[in-house]
């Protein structure tokens, strides 16, 4: 049985008041019975303030960059993410690679350098519109994979969680059509298969991201390749938060 996942990427959103409360009605509505695993990606500057407040749900952070330390103005190292309590590191999601550059180089290494000291890593793929209109998001996003986790053998991959995130349904309102969302995450799972075993694709937790609500979750979560969501927008509010973590 693959594990469900739901993570909450709060992104550059809320006071650090504003996160604390949240955080904790996450906490408060979920039901102990509930075994979905549930991530919370704060703002960095909140993330310390927020561990303080979670028992049930992992911590996890947004960015950081793939040192101990060192002179890199502006820069959270692992061993901050570590002082900080976080066990998950969100990589590739496609705002890091367009607004801040992030290259295919950066992002392995983030993924070498956090494996290595121990985290848990979120890998975000997704094709942009003109992919899809090309019918190419399938090589698209195979190619991201390729370059950031083929490398990786069973043990590592049995760190890492996949989010498949259709640049186009991030922040949209459009998101994909379960049909649009199983058959890219069946594709994926048929490739990792392929390359790095029928353990690891069929262990192997892929979350789907994009425009995920709680009208449209329990219909994406049937899928039988989808194990969850990245959700950004929706888990700014503790009520959408936690129907879609019950959808899960
Ligand atoms: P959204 O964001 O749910 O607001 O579309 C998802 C994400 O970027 O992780």
């Amino acid at each position: 049985m693959r594990k469900k996942v739901v993570a909450g990427n709060w992104k550059m959103n809320l006071s650090i008041g504003e996160g604390i409360a949240l955080a904790e009605a996450i906490e408060h509505d979920i039901d102990k019975s509930n075994d979905t695993h549930v991530i919370l990606f704060p703002p960095i500057a909140m993330a310390g303030a927020i561990k303080h407040h979670l028992e049930r749900c992992s911590l996890g952070l947004q960015n950081f960059y793939p040192a101990q330390s060192g002179a890199f103005t502006g820069e959270t190292s692992l061993m901050h993410a570590k002082d900080l309590g976080a066990t998950y590191l969100l990589i590739g999601h496609s705002e890091r690679r367009m607004v801040f550059g992030e290259s295919n180089e950066l992002i392995k290494m983030k993924v070498d350098q956090a494996l290595i000291e121990g985290f848990k890593v979120v890998f975000c793929v997704g094709e942009p519109l003109s992919e899809r209109e090309k019918g190419n998001e399938v090589q698209f996003v195979l190619n991201q994979l390729e370059s950031g986790l083929f490398h990786l053998d069973a043990n590592q991959w049995s760190k890492v969680i996949l989010a498949y995130e259709p640049i186009w349904a991030i922040g949209t309102g459009v998101t994909a059509n379960s049909a649009q969302a199983e058959e890219m995450h069946r594709q994926i799972r048929q490739e990792i298969s392929k390359r790095c075993g029928a353990d690891v694709a069929e262990s192997l937790s892929i979350l789907y991201g994009g425009s995920c609500t709680p009208q449209n979750a329990n219909e994406l979560f049937s899928c039988a390749n989808v194990d969850g969501g990245l959700i950004g927008g929706a888990a700014l509010n503790a009520a959408s938060f936690g129907e879609i973590i019950r959808q899960a």
